[in-house]
């Protein structure tokens, strides 16, 4: 049966199907995840910092990366983006981003993809939305590397948790080597290993404090355009600072 004829039951019924949900959507009146940790999520983040994206997104071409079950992906075409892709690994949280933009009547695809290949994709977007993944990444500069180098073309959406001083210390642009007191600064860009789990979660890997963020997009070559929420940045697409860019390790055997 097709998701806009279901009734409020089979609605139910889907979800519990499909779930445990991370995100909490509205399906015609149903939530997904009613009794999220952090609330009404990511509703109550979006409502901080929804101002800072265009009102209307026509015209303009969106790829939404880890996009778990769709929310951001939804928002954006019902600001009337064009064309919303959203990738993730994980095929549960892509059947459900299928199934609820479907209920909501939204023409978006989801594909399986690893933030690690957007090359694949050889097409750059409008706006890329890397909300909610950096610190569950392994290599998360080479991430933003890559979305610098392939799938960006003018605007990056961006959210980390961040943990460790909210301070940003005004860094030198190089220090002699017998200088050691700045990496002892809370403000000094730092990023914070996780080697076994955090929230009982192992697919934490670096968290970074307020000013490593700022430091590692701008390295990226992605200029702050907005702050308007602690974790999230609106951002430019902007000149490298420096040449060198994504690596690509060879993998013997000659390939
Ligand atoms: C905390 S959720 C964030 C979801 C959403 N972007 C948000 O901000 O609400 C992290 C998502 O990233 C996905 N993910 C983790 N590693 C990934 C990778 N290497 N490439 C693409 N998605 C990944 C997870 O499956 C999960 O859906």
């Amino acid at each position: 049966m097709k998701p806009d004829t279901l009734s409020e039951d089979e609605i139910r019924q889907r979800i519990d199907a499909l779930g445990p949900w991370f995100h909490n959507i509205d399906l015609r009146g149903i939530p997904t995840a009613p009794r999220h940790f952090l609330g009404d999520y990511p509703n109550v983040k979006w409502r901080r910092f929804s101002s800072v994206i265009p009102d209307s997104l026509q015209g303009m071409s969106v790829l939404d990366i880890g996009c778990n079950a769709g929310f951001y992906s939804m928002e954006m075409k019902r600001r009337g983006a064009d064309r919303v892709l959203g990738v993730d690994t994980d095929e549960e949280y892509l059947a459900q981003a299928r199934f609820a933009a479907e209920v909501n009547g939204l023409h978006i695809e989801f594909r399986k993809m690893s933030t690690y290949d957007v090359g694949e994709l050889n097409e750059k977007f409008d706006l890329v939305i890397f909300m909610g993944i950096f610190y569950h990444l392994r290599h998360p500069l080479l991430a933003l590397d890559l979305i610098y180098e392939h799938v960006a073309r003018d605007l990056l959406l961006f959210q980390s948790m961040q943990r460790g001083g909210s301070g940003v210390d005004t860094i030198e642009r190089n220090y002699d080597f017998w200088t050691t007191e700045p990496f002892d600064s809370p403000g000094y860009p730092k990023l914070h290993f996780v080697e076994h789990k955090y929230a009982d979660d192992p697919t934490y890997w670096w968290v970074p404090n307020r000013a490593c963020v700022e430091a590692m997009l701008r390295s990226a070559g992605f200029r702050i355009t907005a702050h308007p929420e602690t974790e999230v940045y609106l951002c430019r697409r902007a000149a490298r600072p420096q040449a060198d860019g994504p690596v690509y390790p060879s993998r013997g055997n000659g390939r």
